[in-house]
């Protein structure tokens, strides 16, 4: 018996999304390849947009979603499925909601897992950060992506041993080239089976209304964080460059403490001293870190015109960050609609 348990995003336009003229040209030269039939690799430094973009394509293409996060513990079962021993069945009649019966059993038992169900039913597989997982466990998608066809293992028994990709399964791959730490060189042979778009960091009209749309901060003042933050990167001198997340932190939280740069500045100085010195370095790098607040302490002083006199309090309160959350909507595929499965 082959069963499913795995989660299905439906794609929705993302409310905050920002299409300028930038994002609209990769969207649509992407949507080209995929349209074409070919697999599209977008790969760039952390903050280029990867993760949104995919997560844009996909609601074009206007088929569920399956999203994988590249994981050094991968191993292939955890994309195509494996056999589970102990599950609790809840069944839940439809005709009195109130009858709920709970059997459990540990008959062993197939369970598809993302990528057999986004090829099974031509799903949009977004395969983020593909690089971080095991080549070994990639291998899977070697023929997947070329002959279509998907090599199912022994133990799942039942059916052919292989798998008719879907003509309507898509995939999109993401990877950061600048991440050495527990990342494998993609294979060449499945880097040959995908376009790769390399992307770099927002243009200037592109990060402006990025922060903008996620901070609801005026233009002015956001290009004021932006101008900031963009000078810091073009200085070269950061460990690791300054990215949009920057922008929507320190935009983020002048928001929510009801600040402007100027009428604020050295509580702004400090956030944007404390914001992109945590960004650009590692932990423990001290020297970097001052490195980048001296750089900063300049910028501020040079967009907002009062020279270097600031002086920065030593305690800054700090507010609620939220990251870039992804609107998604969550659903569920169960095989028989009566019964839902929940695995432990
Ligand atoms: N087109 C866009 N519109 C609105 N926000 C965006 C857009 N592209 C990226 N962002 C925001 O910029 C930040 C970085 O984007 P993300 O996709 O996470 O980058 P990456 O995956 O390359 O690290 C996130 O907070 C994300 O919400
Ligand atoms: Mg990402």
């Amino acid at each position: 018996m082959i069963d499913e348990m795995t989660t299905v995003l439906e794609p929705r336009p993302l409310s905050d999304f920002v299409e300028t003229k930038y994002v609209k040209d990769i969207t649509n030269r992407a949507l080209s390849y995929i349209k074409a039939g070919f697999p599209v690799h977008l790969r760039g430094p952390s903050g280029t947009g990867k993760t949104t973009l995919a997560m844009h394509l996909a609601s074009k293409i206007e088929r569920p979603v399956v999203m994988i996060h590249g994981d050094e513990e991968f191993a292939t079962s955890d994309l195509v499925g494996g056999e589970h021993g102990y599950r609790i069945r809840k069944v839940v009649d439809r005709f009195i909601s109130r009858v709920l019966k709970t059997e459990e059993d540990m008959v062993k038992r197939w369970v598809d897992n993302r990528l057999t169900v986004a090829c099974k039913y031509g799903f949009t597989l977004i395969y983020d950060e593909f690089t971080r997982s095991r080549p070994e466990a990639n291998n899977i998608l070697l023929s997947i992506l070329q002959e279509k066809m998907m090599d199912l293992p022994v133990g799942r028994g039942g059916e052919e041993p292989y798998l008719k990709v879907d003509p309507d399964f898509t995939a999109i791959f993401t990877s950061n080239p600048e991440e050495y730490a527990g990342v494998h060189r993609s294979q060449d042979a499945l880097r040959d089976r995908m376009i790769t778009m390399d992307l770099d960091h927002f243009d200037y009209d592109t990060e402006l209304a990025i922060t903008q749309a996620k901070s609801k901060l005026s233009r002015q003042d956001s290009q004021i964080i932006v101008n900031i933050v963009r000078g810091l990167r073009e200085s070269g001198k950061c460990e690791f460059a300054p990215t949009v997340r920057g922008c929507i932190m320190i935009a983020k939280t002048l928001k929510a403490q009801k600040l402007t740069p100027s009428k604020s500045s050295s509580r702004f100085m400090q956030m944007c001293q404390d914001i992109l010195a945590s960004e650009t370095s590692r932990v423990g790098s001290k020297t970097n870190q001052d490195r980048v607040k001296q750089i900063v302490r300049e910028l501020v002083a040079k967009e907002l015109g009062i020279g270097k006199t600031i002086n920065t309090p030593d305690v800054v309160e700090e507010d609620g960050i939220a990251a870039g959350v992804v609107d998604r909507n969550i659903v569920k595929i169960e095989k028989d609609k009566k019964e839902s499965l929940i695995e432990i």
